[in-house]
């Protein structure tokens, strides 16, 4: 499974990216504003560290606006993804985008018919949001498996990147269901290196290493 990274923070990317973590980075309107910066200039700054594909988001709500607007960003680097929403207008502008070649991320997917309609269209990644749908007490998990099963069911070649991750296990259940990508917050990624056995083996072992007396250096 690939790891994108769910953030503008240029400083965290680099260090995620220099740890080998870093597939790719997908960005939003509201991440943007978290980062404080200009949409162009931090883009640009990410796609310089990263090689694997960036998305950056349009704003327009009308086809042909968002059409030149995903143009305009995926000039910004080559490995830009175009990330657009899933309503009819992000489909039309899916559909010529990548019939030009460019690759596209159709977001804020919430069902496995918004799913079918992106493949159909073109899409190079799909992101079903699963916190989300786990926030109104729907299965976001259960998303991803009816995407995976459709999917395979007709060799769509549009890649699941299982987005809105909250958890360490959202990333284990995305893995084992067959997600071709996860993104998600630094922090998340982090903290799949926690276990509370891993804490408690190493404070046993330092205490006894103590008693040694002894140095490695
Ligand atoms: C994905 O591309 C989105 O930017 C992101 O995963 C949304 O996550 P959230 O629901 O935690 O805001």
């Amino acid at each position: 499974m690939k790891f994108f990274v769910d953030t503008a923070d240029v400083e965290a990317i680099a260090e995620l990216n220099d740890l080998g973590m870093v597939d790719g980075v997908t960005t939003n309107p509201s991440l943007i504003l978290k980062s404080g910066r200009d949409i162009i200039e931090v883009t640009k700054e990410i796609c310089s560290i990263v090689s694997g594909p960036v998305s950056a988001e349009v704003v327009a709500l009308k086809a042909e606006d968002m059409i030149a607007e995903g143009r305009k960003l995926a000039e910004i680097a080559p490995n830009i993804a175009v990330k657009v929403p899933l309503t009819w207008d992000g489909l039309k502008t899916c559909k010529v985008l990548s019939g030009e070649g460019k690759m596209v991320n159709v977001t804020l997917c919430f069902s496995a018919n918004q799913a079918l309609l992106a493949a159909k269209a073109g899409a190079t990644f799909i992101s079903p949001f699963i916190g989300r749908l786990d926030d109104i007490n729907l299965d976001g998990l259960e998303l991803i498996s009816d995407i995976r099963e459709i999917y395979d069911n007709y060799g769509f070649e549009t890649q699941i990147l299982a987005a809105s991750i909250r958890t360490a296990n959202h990333v284990t259940q995305c893995a084992l269901i067959g997600a071709d990508v996860m993104t998600a917050p630094p922090a998340v990624i982090k903290a799949m290196a926690s276990h509370v056995l891993t804490d408690k083996g190493l404070d046993q072992f330092m205490k006894d290493w103590a008693k040694t007396g002894q140095k490695i250096i």
